[in-house]
């Protein structure tokens, strides 16, 4: 089984400030530091830590060549990157003093993904393989269509939600993963259990997570329903955490573990990435994990 993950790579320019800026205000930062991010790196470095080969496709501009250099010390493949003449995708990110963070994306060249590179990349992998992916770049439901065409099991990550994801066949997702905003914005509930009951009687054959921050997550499919609480740490920086959750939880489903052991490993991931700076750079190794758990 290859992983194929079809998404999106940052440059994420996080400022740490006080709070969060209000609308009108003008405020000073206490640091600029810049890290390697986007949704989609972040989860192919989550899978890549856990122990999954995966595969990013995506694209980048000649401003982020460092990326590849990020994927390949992650033993992330780069075969399916295309360098755009458009500038990298970028991402502000304030970060406050607990750790809590507001994003400003630029999709740059997140969005300048084409049919032709999507087939090709596609015609590389086969029924049974996985693809996951977010809603960082354009043509997600392109690529969902081609994946589906080919046999693929689809992973959804339907985040930053936005209308896009309307365009999408989500009857061919096999697994969505996702917060409560974005559960309540696809199904017009804000109860965790409606929101898992509307996506099972809307698609009755996927798996859904919805993770619920501090509540934890829970999982739900046609004949199981289990959930999973945190592991409480102090919050330094919580980006990335939901991307670790994806990437230990997809490892660990796919190598035939339980869905409880999926959900605690990857609670136990995403806390240890909220307790340090940055995105992609604050995903912990399987060995961290279990090491803790000895
Ligand atoms: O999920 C966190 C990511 O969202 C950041 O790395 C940023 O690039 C945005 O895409």
């Amino acid at each position: 089984m290859k992983v194929l993950n079809f998404g999106s790579l940052n440059l994420d320019y996080v400022y740490s400030v006080p709070h969060i800026v209000k609308p009108g205000e003008t405020m000073t930062s206490n640091k600029l530091e810049v890290f390697p991010g986007g949704k989609g790196l972040n989860q192919s470095i989550a899978l890549a830590r856990a122990g999954m080969d995966v595969y990013q496709a995506g694209a980048i501009g000649e401003d982020g060549k460092d990326l590849l250099q990020v994927c390949k010390e992650n033993n992330v493949n780069t075969d399916f990157i295309r360098i755009s003449p458009l500038r990298t995708g970028n991402a502000i990110i304030q970060v406050d003093e607990e750790g809590q963070n507001s994003i400003i994306l630029f999709p740059g060249a997140n969005r300048d993904q084409n049919k032709e590179f999507i087939d090709h990349v596609i015609d590389n992998f086969s029924a049974g393989d996985v693809i996951v992916l977010q809603n960082e770049i354009n043509l997600i439901d392109y690529i969902i269509d081609r994946a589906y065409s080919k046999g693929m099991i689809i992973v959804l990550n339907p985040s930053p939600y936005d209308d896009k994801i309307k365009n999408c066949d989500l009857s061919k997702v096999d697994y969505f993963l996702m917060n409560e905003i974005e559960g309540e914005m696809i199904t017009g509930e804000s109860d965790p259990d409606e929101i898992l009951s509307y996506m099972l009687t809307k698609y009755p054959n996927s798996k859904v997570v919805l993770t619920l921050g501090k509540m934890g997550s829970v999982y739900a499919d046609k004949s199981k329903k289990c959930k999973q609480g945190i592991y409480p740490v102090k919050a330094v920086d919580t980006t990335a955490a939901g991307d670790t959750f994806t990437g230990y939880f997809l490892r660990y489903v796919f190598i035939g573990e339980s869905v409880e052991k999926a959900l605690d490993m990857a609670s136990l991931a995403s806390s240890i990435a909220v307790s340090r700076k940055g995105a992609s750079v604050s995903i912990p190794y399987n060995d961290e994990l279990l090491n803790i758990q000895m």
